[in-house]
């Protein structure tokens, strides 16, 4: 694959190789720390082309997230939003592609192409913290949708997801190990609690620029916030549509029963970190809130929670 630039890849693969490495969570690839967040070094080398190439425009809507938040949902959410008057409930392109196929991911920049944008799509996602997103993106008009979760269900979600793509020579980690990684903010684009506040406060500070959504609350009234963000990104229903039931067909549509039971979703397979193959049905686990009652101890809960009290409760975060 050709780069967007060969002297800048060299210059920060020079970086990544001086950054700290934790090897904990014994994966294709170790976590390194950039600008405070830990990354696979072939995603940070992306993540770093990004800030340098990546040139925001006002109508980009940036899709953000931590990893194993509602990622895949909330892409394919935004998606039928955006691109309901081209297709219907039958033609949409998210009945034969992944989420992560129809809406592109800002670490596509290593490409030569510098413009990563689908030609008239909107949309670009990324598990980018706040404050490492293009200062294009940070500077410019373009909006930001965050969607993030109660913890303890990412740390879940994240633990079996990183279990089924672990290669089989590689021996895996136990939850307790895992557990403890994550509470010391050593997991994929963590510490959590940093990608959640870095969101979380400039929402309260820019409203108009960041849709902050939980997964849980999303759960409970897909409708109200299906509605919400369309408005947000600048794509209202009209009476007509809410009408003719467009805005339920879109919850449908993207529901993880009906998601996850279309042939590509079961059967199909994606390129992850360092172009391991990985399964489509991997994004589709359970697809719950609370899941975690079923893996962690009640004394595991405590400890997360009481990091999530004390980092987060203070902004306002959860009340
Ligand atoms: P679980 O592992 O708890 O089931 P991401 O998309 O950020 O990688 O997050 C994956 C999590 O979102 C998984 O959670 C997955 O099952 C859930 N998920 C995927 N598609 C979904 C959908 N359409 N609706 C609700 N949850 C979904």
């Amino acid at each position: 694959q050709e780069v967007v630039c060969p002297e800048a890849v060299d210059r920060i693969r020079g970086i990544i190789s001086t950054l700290p490495i934790e090897n904990g969570w014994r994966f294709i690839e170790p976590l390194c720390l950039y600008q405070g967040f830990w990354c696979h070094p072939s995603l940070t080398e992306r993540i770093m082309l990004g800030e340098e190439f990546f040139k925001a425009e006002p109508n980009d809507i940036f899709v953000c997230s931590p990893p194993k938040s509602g990622t895949t949902w909330i892409k394919a959410l935004t998606f039928a939003i955006v691109t309901r008057t081209c297709f219907d409930g039958s033609t949409s392109p998210l009945l034969l592609k992944m989420p992560h196929e129809c809406v592109p991911a800002l670490h596509r920049i290593f490409g030569k192409k510098p413009d990563i944008r689908e030609p008239g799509l909107p949309l670009i996602a990324t598990h980018s913290p706040y404050a490492s997103l293009p200062k294009s993106v940070l500077n410019s008009d373009c909006k930001i949708v965050y969607i993030c979760r109660d913890p303890k269900d990412a740390f879940i979600s994240l633990f079996h997801f990183k279990a089924k793509l672990r290669p089989q020579e590689i021996e895996p980690i136990s939850l307790e190990a895992a557990f403890d990684l994550y509470c010391e903010g050593k997991s994929d684009f963590g510490p959590f609690w940093d990608h959640i506040l870095g969101y979380w406060r400039t929402s309260l500070e820019r409203p108009g620029k960041i849709l902050f959504l939980k997964y849980e609350d999303m759960m409970k009234d897909t409708t109200f916030y299906v509605k919400k963000l369309s408005e947000f990104m600048g794509y209202p229903f009209s009476l007509e549509e809410e009408k003719e039931g467009v805005v339920q067909k879109i919850v449908e549509l993207c529901s993880f029963e009906f998601m996850s039971n279309l042939e590509v979703n079961k059967n199909g397979m994606l390129f992850g970190i360092r172009n391991h193959q990985v399964r489509n049905k991997n994004f589709f686990r359970k697809g719950k809130v609370g899941d975690w009652r079923n893996h962690l101890t009640p004394e595991m809960a405590e400890r997360l929670d009481k990091i999530i009290e004390q980092k987060l409760a203070a902004s306002g975060f959860g009340r």
